[in-house]
């Protein structure tokens, strides 16, 4: 008997994502995919990092209805499925803006995340650039069901660099998987489980090591922040441009986002992309080493190339690259074309903005007694 030919698979999928069909590689993810059309369509990612190997699948924010599984098999999938975890398959349909579950479930989830996270943006680092907090816009509800008091952790020093908010922590991850895969050595991770499971070290350790830096720029959230940039400025009222040093540490690729008000480098990251990760270059991650991050903090460290261009939708790229009306000056034209005299000192009159103190030379948060001019003891400025 003659042997059945095997048809050979495709070698790409067709894959139709709110009504917008395009050919992927086989093994690609939904939320791949969904990148590569971009926009709308794309589910939000919170835990899902695509430069780290084994991210995704923890946080449920990529939910997506998969109405139709592939031409093989078109039924349905029965429930809601993670995008980034899930790959395409020939034929396959797939709903994200145009389902009718999908923005429920997915202000679910963003309230599930909200359950424990403190509402504490107004004096958070991560304000402006927090992931959490423009899911709350897109996808979340007003109000939250939850009636009893949140988590409450020890707090816990993990070093010089990093201060960690474990009370902000929404257990993506990402920073374990930072330092499993980019560091030469991993001291920190989740330790105990369920509602005590928590970002430790292994046992008060330090996290000392010279890529530490880059868990700072892949959390999501502001459970990891910048010492050296803390309380010291807030994000949009910096400007953000693109630089870059022949760094000595080969991992290093010396390419980076500086973060400027006036000629102070107030910050230093890794350049991000449009889905808020490290961005790659000739093949590479764009990771940056500590030297470059937290030594590296004046313009003549740096050759500018020119302003940082936000896609994210985000508070930082407001007012910054369109030309301003800027109304016309009302003030000479009725003092009959004589320029207004300068009335007074802001220094003179207000006891904060300390014009002895340099933020950007700090190398730690900034605290209450560097504004002050006459601060009171044990609140000095100790530059
Ligand atoms: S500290 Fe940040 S990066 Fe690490 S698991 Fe928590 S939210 Fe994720
Ligand atoms: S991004 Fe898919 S589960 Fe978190």
């Amino acid at each position: 008997m003659a042997e059945e030919v095997k048809a050979a698979p495709p070698a790409t999928f067709k894959v139709t994502i709110d009504n917008i069909t395009i050919d992927v590689k086989p093994g690609t993810s939904i939320l791949n995919a969904a990148r590569q059309i971009g926009g709308d369509v794309t589910p939000p990612a919170m835990c899902y990092y695509s430069k780290l190997e084994g991210s995704g699948g923890k946080c449920r924010t990529c939910l997506v209805e998969v109405a139709a599984g592939s031409t093989a098999d078109p039924r349905p999938m029965p429930k809601l499925v993670a995008s980034c975890r899930t790959n395409v398959m020939d034929g396959m349909i797939v709903k994200n803006m145009t389902s009718e579950k999908v923005p429920d479930a997915r202000a679910g989830v963003v309230e599930f995340l909200l359950l424990n996270h403190p509402l504490d943006c107004p004096i958070c680092d991560q304000a402006g650039e927090c992931h959490l907090q423009d899911l709350g816009y897109d996808h979340g509800k007003a109000g939250t069901r939850y009636q009893f008091s949140r988590r409450t952790f020890a707090r816990e020093d993990i070093g010089p660099y990093i201060q960690l908010h474990m009370t902000r922590c929404i257990l993506c991850y990402r920073c374990t998987y930072v330092a499993d895969q980019i560091t030469d050595k991993r001291v920190h991770g989740i330790v105990d489980r369920g509602d005590h499971a928590a970002i430790s070290t292994y046992i008060s350790k330090a996290i000392d090591n010279d890529f530490s830096g880059n868990m700072i720029d892949v959390c999501p959230v502001g459970a990891l922040t910048d010492k050296t940039f803390r309380f010291k400025n807030r994000v949009w009222f910096t400007k953000p441009v693109d630089a870059h040093r022949n760094c000595e540490n080969p991992k290093c690729c010396g390419k980076a986002t500086l973060w400027l008000r006036g000629d102070e480098v107030f910050r230093v990251t890794a350049r991000k992309d449009e889905w808020g990760e490290v961005q790659s270059y000739d093949g590479k991650v764009g990771w940056i080493c500590n030297t470059c991050r937290f030594d590296k903090k004046e313009t003549k460290d740096w050759t500018i190339e020119g302003v940082t261009n936000i896609s994210r939708h985000s508070v930082i790229g407001a007012n910054k690259y369109k030309v301003l009306d800027v109304p016309g000056e009302t003030v000479s034209k009725v003092m009959g074309g004589r320029a207004p005299k300068l009335l007074m000192d802001i220094h003179n009159v207000s006891g904060v903005n300390n014009p002895d103190i340099d933020l950007s030379d700090l190398q730690r948060p900034a605290h209450s007694g560097d504004f002050k001019k006459d601060p009171e003891p044990g609140l000095e400025s100790k530059n």
